[in-house]
């Protein structure tokens, strides 16, 4: 990663800028990695200028105008029918010419970037929530292998077909690297697929307004190499991990006793709360809360003690635990990799 991309990063998402040292670059539609984004970015181009040359025309045509105004005998010297093919060249054949290219290569790229894939693609089932993404890995029967939140994989250059969800607003899924805006509806399966065409870690984030949290809706795309994206897929079916030092067993009781279960889940413990994230492999992610804030011992206290100063709204509540329990308790969860 150069140093010019760190700082269009900064420049584009300041705020949340300690996250991106993770990401690729800026998170930008005009900056693509996979296969559609470059189609839509190569529709993009032309479209800006196009747009670019009418507006200037449109100015151009403006300023006569104003001048002319200012004059005596202002009217133009035209007959009537020259009036007319004025009218028509330019009230009608001129913004057909510039809007049907555009039309048709629009639908067609919608058409290529929309088509669906072969069954035995692999599927991800992606639930938009209140303010974070839940995400299942599905087998070819659709059944559910793995579960995790706000951290999606893929391998590189394979496409992935997503099935898009909400059982709340709508949500709108995006990764500008990758591919176009998908509404996640709810009472509807919306599908897309991406393709990765290099490895990175791309930021995704949430494009439609759904809340006060809406801007903190994120998550992250990892495109990886086929061999990596097979190790961590196999990891994140495991169950969680089990306590192997008494500390981490003192965490894995006050997690069951402070309430931490009754929302969520970690697989191969009594804790199979479905309102939060699963957190089987919590130790795994990068990030918390959404993309929010990365993935460190400080963050995650932080967010455990007071959810709602970092993301006020949130459906997390905070918890009264002594020093001792937090400590144990964090120690626990980051050894759930
Ligand atoms: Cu979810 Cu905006």
């Amino acid at each position: 990663m150069t140093s010019r991309k760190h700082d269009r990063t900064t420049l584009l998402i300041g705020a949340t800028t300690p996250l991106l040292a993770a990401c690729e670059g800026p998170q930008s539609a005009l900056d693509p990695a996979g296969s559609a984004a470059e189609l839509i970015a190569r529709l993009w181009w032309p479209t800006l200028f196009v747009a670019v040359l009418v507006t200037l025309l449109v100015l151009a045509l403006l300023a006569v105008a104003i001048f002319r105004a200012h004059k005596r005998n202002a009217a133009l010297p035209l007959s009537a029918r020259q009036s007319r093919n004025l009218v028509i060249a330019g009230g009608i054949i001129l913004p057909l010419a510039a809007t049907i290219p555009f039309a048709l290569s629009s639908f067609s790229i919608g058409r290529t970037i929309d088509a669906p894939l072969p069954d035995n693609a692999m599927t991800v089932e992606v639930i938009g929530k209140l303010w974070w993404w839940e995400v299942h890995y599905l087998d070819e029967a659709g059944d559910r292998i793995a579960t995790t939140a706000n951290e999606i994989h893929i391998p590189v250059g394979e496409p992935v077909r997503f099935l898009l969800k909400s059982d709340n607003v709508i949500h709108s899924f995006w990764v500008p690297n990758l591919q176009g805006k998908t509404d996640m509806i709810p009472g509807r399966t919306n599908v897309t697929s991406m393709t990765a065409n290099e490895p990175g870690v791309y930021r995704g984030q949430c494009a439609e307004y759904c809340g006060t949290q809406h801007a903190l809706m994120a998550f992250l795309l990892v495109a990886e190499e086929p061999e990596a994206f097979d190790d961590w897929l196999a990891g994140q079916r495991q169950p969680a991990a089990a306590p192997e030092t008494d500390a981490q067993a003192r965490g894995h009781d006050v997690f069951l006793d402070a309430g931490c279960a009754a929302c969520h889940t970690i697989r191969g413990t009594p804790a199979n709360g479905e309102i939060g994230p699963d957190l089987t492999h919590i130790a795994s992610r990068r990030t918390l809360a959404g993309a929010t804030v990365p993935n460190r011992t400080g963050h995650l206290g932080g967010w455990i003690t007071d959810p709602q100063h970092v993301k006020p709204g949130n459906k997390m509540p905070p918890s009264e635990l002594t020093p001792e329990e937090l400590k144990t308790l964090l120690g626990y969860l980051e050894s759930l990799e």
